[in-house]
């Protein structure tokens, strides 16, 4: 099969930069694309959490129109995805990067949001040109390159880029770029576009929304998610969208890096494991007391969570249960931020609780650390897309408790490798967690068999590299028979 050439404009990348799941996928995706025999090339904005990666700066300045000027962006190249066929690219523009976040401050996103991302996504277009490399398909992800398919189709449509495919994999719903009208003239397109067919809604710019009129296929993250979102309450303002373009939304489960998350060979945790002896994960869990303050104690059900701490995640549910499960006797650690009330409910009751710990803050090696030492993961999600960290925990033996939506739904199987419950309530969640810590103390040999059954599934981004593949395929050929 002919190699693909694919552009990948995202806005987070492991080890770059990362925020949630999109940073592990787009650190993940490329790799497994490229070991198929693709030529990959990523690129993303030059954050100042960036800079510390192995990168050249190349020669010349690239010229990206943003607004009413130019922006001279320098473009640093680098392997650090670690794969022969996969080049990341940097985009530097100190005035709207060199800051200590990706998206915002901890209070509010930047106010330039979409100076940025038109940054990104006119730069990636620019970049094409200024490395005399024309790609097959353009793989974007969520708003923040949402506005690559509508330049194909606007102002590229004539030139050789004209022609190139692309594909929008959307991450999240929830999040889908709203901006103010009067600053259309940030992107450098005419008001042809601002109409509720294309990246208009409710008079005002929904990159989205635009992304999602003009690709040329529509991905999402989960098969259940994909018939989620093309209903009213899963659809955030945009299933009647989905439903006028007449598409599909193809979902394509996300995979892991089993390099990354192995518990046989963590760079994080005290001590190594697998399916067919836990001794390591035992210590891996006194090492985790120990570190978050808690008793040692071997046989106390622990209790992870790792999060975000937003309404998408059901925080404010778990909060609501957080007493009722530390009365079954159960040890629980948090790591995560986001809403305000949720750290200083979590900061608060661990001053005042011995089995209640939480870190707030970003925090790479005790996610893994987490991963590794509980019994038990939660996750009470009003929605969830995919879910990467109900992956991880069935890969190192932490059986995950889940809601049974999107891609929790697709990937736990209850009773076998988790434990789901349905209704968004602290009552639905307490029971399945007393049924978990049930099953833990009371059925050992039970929950043995569920560790390791979940410990030997295949989650590698393998299946998914494929099934991209062909969906970039569908999305050349469209574009062909459109051109024609
Ligand atoms: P989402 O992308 O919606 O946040 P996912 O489950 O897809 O949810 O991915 C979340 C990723 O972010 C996981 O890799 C998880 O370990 C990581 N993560 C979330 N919060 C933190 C944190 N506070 N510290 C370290 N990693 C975190
Ligand atoms: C989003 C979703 C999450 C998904 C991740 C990667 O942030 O919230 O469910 O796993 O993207 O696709």
């Amino acid at each position: 099969m002919p190699r693909l050439k694919i552009l990948f404009p995202v806005s987070e990348c492991v080890p770059f930069a990362k925020t949630g799941g999109l940073g592990d996928v787009a650190g993940a995706l490329p790799k497994a694309l490229a070991a198929r025999g693709h030529d990959v090339r990523v690129v993303l904005p030059r954050y100042r959490v960036t800079t510390k990666h192995p990168q050249t700066r190349l020669p010349a300045p690239l010229g990206v129109p943003v607004g009413l000027g130019t922006a001279w962006t320098a473009v640093w190249e680098s392997t650090a995805l670690g794969v022969e066929g996969a080049r990341a690219y940097l985009l530097e523009e100190n005035s709207m990067f060199d800051r200590p976040g990706i998206y915002g401050d901890p209070s509010s996103a930047y106010g330039d949001n979409l100076a940025r991302y038109t940054l990104l996504s006119r730069g990636a277009l620019e970049l094409c040109r200024y490395l005399e490399w024309i790609p097959d398909v353009v793989h974007v992800h969520d708003w923040q390159s949402s506005l690559v398919p509508v330049y194909l189709n606007t102002l590229e449509r004539r030139g050789p880029l004209g022609r190139v495919a692309s594909v929008l994999t959307i991450h999240n719903m929830g999040y889908q770029g709203w901006f103010g009208k009067d600053e259309l003239f940030q992107t450098g397109l005419g008001w042809d576009v601002f109409h509720p067919r294309n990246l208009e809604a409710h008079d005002s710019i929904n990159l989205l929304k635009g992304g999602l009129y003009n690709a040329t296929v529509v991905t999402t993250v989960s098969p259940r998610y994909a018939d989620e979102i093309r209903t009213k309450d899963g659809g955030e303002g945009l299933d009647g969208v989905l439903r006028d373009r007449g598409s599909d939304v193809i979902g394509v489960l996300n995979g892991i890096d089993e390099d990354v998350w192995n518990p046989a060979k963590d760079r994080y945790t005290a001590a190594p494991f697998d399916g067919a002896d836990l001794a390591g994960k035992a210590l891996c869990k006194a090492a985790l007391q120990r570190e978050m303050g808690l008793e040692e104690r071997p046989r106390a059900p622990l209790v992870g969570l790792v999060s975000r701490l937003v309404q998408q995640k059901g925080i404010d549910v778990f909060a609501a249960a957080l007493h009722e499960i530390l009365a079954l006797g159960a040890q629980v650690v948090v790591l995560g931020s986001g809403e305000a009330w949720a750290e200083s409910f979590f900061t608060r009751l661990a001053r005042e609780t011995d089995r209640f710990r939480v870190f707030i803050g970003m925090n790479e090696g005790l996610s893994h650390r987490i991963e590794a030492g509980s019994d038990l993961f939660l996750m009470p999600s009003r929605y969830e897309p995919c879910g990467l960290n109900q992956l991880y925990s069935q890969r190192y033996g932490t059986l995950p408790v889940v809601r049974a939506v999107g891609g929790l739904d697709d990937t736990v199987e209850d009773g076998v490798t988790g434990f789901k419950f349905k209704e968004l309530s602290s009552d639905a969640l307490v029971t399945a967690v007393a049924w978990a810590v049930h099953v833990y103390r009371d059925r050992p040999a039970q929950f043995r068999v569920m560790q390791e059954t979940a410990m030997r599934k295949r989650m590698g981004w393998d299946q998914a590299a494929r099934q991209y593949e062909a969906v970039y395929r569908m999305a050349m050929g469209r574009r062909r028979s459109a051109a024609r």
